[in-house]
């Protein structure tokens, strides 16, 4: 593994060893990830000894500043744009309500036993007797390359330890196509309850990895199948099953939620996009209605969607801010392409759509792309072919009104001044019916037709302007 430690900072660190006489080890993610030819800027050595004082020496040495860790018994260098994290081996037991661990000194193999994944717990000596060797005691290379997700001890130990290590495996399964060992996979659905002493923060970092991974589903599948999304985001489990009635069923809406989510992963990697397609049906389970004669319906679901996503983002810990406001338009506009499509294309319902959609007219129609998932190759074929109809037509309405971003020609302050008002009611009216008169297309999108039309409109209301 030697040509793997290119970077002087491993020699300088071996020497640093060589001259304390102290063992250490370079381990866990950055050893993985030279297996997965996946270069990483972060470095965790240990130490047998304590990690605080080598990572002094080292940075003494290295000329680095170290951020000291004390109630973790961690510190922590940068040099240049790595970020190397020291530890002292530790042989550990954790308190059942809390994910601190109590720590012992151990050998780099009750340290390389206490890690969460078989992958995670190899390490590469920088001790002079075998610079470089590999240690890998639970066979951590072969799950590498077997795509198995595994623990070295016991799994029920290993989730009980640290429950936020059931997020962690199906993170990895998830971001890695690998495959969780089945003893695991039964003991984190054994174990699920025990993600409750778990911070929320935790959990979403874990869940917003898993969205970013390349296909999203394969974690989701995990987090429904384990039953540990009822428990950290139950409206989206809600969405799952089929009810019939008089013969009659609707699609599985969690399945459908997964394949837009990995429909809309296929052409962006923007996070909060993601979120849109996960929550673009959350309200289904709440508005469905089964109408005689006519079958299932969600009517509104769009509506109601859009009002569950502040609290869904407050329940995990998500942003509350323009990242949730944007979530929650797409939300609520994620129909109008597609009833667009489904009808001959006026220019005003186009017009209409950019003024609503604003700049985010492309992330909505990436949305509304990833929700065909129809098995009805003819319905694909048409629904996408107004697609295109649809995005032609934006883009003709754009060029020639400008609608995306518009402010009305004539302002709510303009109307004040030309008829001697003060705000009130009748400024919002006049405003309204110009706004509407031009998305309608009864008159263009400039001053000279905003005024005229104005006037007109408040003399029905019996205003006149004022004469300077
Ligand atoms: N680790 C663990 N249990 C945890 C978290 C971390 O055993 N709950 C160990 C693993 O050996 C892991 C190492 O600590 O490899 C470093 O953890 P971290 O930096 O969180 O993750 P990485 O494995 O480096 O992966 P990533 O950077 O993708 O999060």
């Amino acid at each position: 593994m030697e040509k793997h430690l290119q970077h002087p900072v491993f020699k300088a660190l071996a020497n640093i060893a060589k001259k304390h006489n102290i063992e250490a080890y370079v381990i866990g993610g950055y050893v993985r990830d030279i297996f997965l030819q996946r270069p990483s800027k972060d470095i965790d050595i240990v130490v047998l000894g304590n990690g605080i004082e080598f990572a002094e020496l080292a940075g003494a040495q290295l000329k680095a500043k170290v951020a000291v860790f004390k109630n973790f018994g961690t510190a922590m260098l940068k040099l240049q744009d790595l970020e190397i994290e020291f530890v002292g081996a530790r042989k550990e037991s954790y308190r059942s309500d809390s994910r601190k661990p109590i720590v012992e000194n151990g050998t780099i193999s009750d340290d390389q036993l206490r890690r969460d994944f078989t992958i995670n717990a190899l390490a590469i000596s920088l001790n002079e007797a075998n610079y470089g060797a590999l240690i890998d005691p639970f066979n951590g290379v072969e799950d590498l390359y077997n795509q198995l997700i595994k623990t070295p001890l016991d799994p029920e130990l290993t989730f009980s330890d640290d429950p936020l290590r059931m997020m962690r495996a199906i993170r990895f399964a998830s971001q890695l196509n690998f495959k969780i060992d089945e003893p695991a996979l039964k003991a984190i659905s054994k174990q699920k309850n025990r993600i409750a002493i778990v911070s929320k923060e935790r959990i979403t970092d874990e869940l917003n990895k898993i969205i970013l991974s390349p296909k999203p589903s394969l974690g989701f599948n995990y987090l429904f199948d384990t039953g540990l999304l009822k428990l950290i985001f139950p409206q989206m489990a809600n969405l799952y099953g089929v009810e019939v009635i008089k013969g009659k069923g609707h699609k599985d809406n969690f399945y459908h939620t997964l394949q837009v989510l990995d429909n809309i992963c296929e052409t962006t990697n923007d996070l909060w996009l993601r979120w849109a397609a996960i929550l673009h049906d959350i309200a289904k389970p709440a508005t469905k209605r089964f109408e005689e004669g006519h079958g299932w319906t969600f009517h509104g679901h769009e509506d109601k969607g859009a009002r569950m996503v502040p609290q869904i983002f407050a329940q995990l810990k998500l942003p509350l801010n323009e990242k949730m406001k944007y979530v929650q338009k797409l939300v609520q506009l994620h129909l109008r392409p597609i009833v667009l499509a489904q009808e001959v294309v006026t220019d005003s319902a186009v017009r209409r759509l950019l003024f609503d959609a604003g700049e985010d007219i492309e992330s909505l129609m990436l949305l509304c792309n990833a929700d065909v998932t129809t098995k009805n190759e003819y319905k694909v074929k048409k629904y996408r072919n107004n697609f295109e109809l649809v995005k032609q037509k934006l883009k003709d309405v754009e060029e020639r009104d400008k609608i995306r971003n518009w402010q009305p020609p004539i302002t709510g302050n303009d109307i004040m001044k030309i008829f001697g008002l003060g705000a009130g009611k009748e400024v919002g009216i006049i405003k309204n019916a110009i706004r509407e008169a031009i998305l309608e297309g009864d008159i263009t999108n400039t001053y000279d037709d905003a005024l005229q039309f104005m006037l007109l409109k408040a003399k029905e209301l019996g205003l006149s302007p004022v004469t300077h």
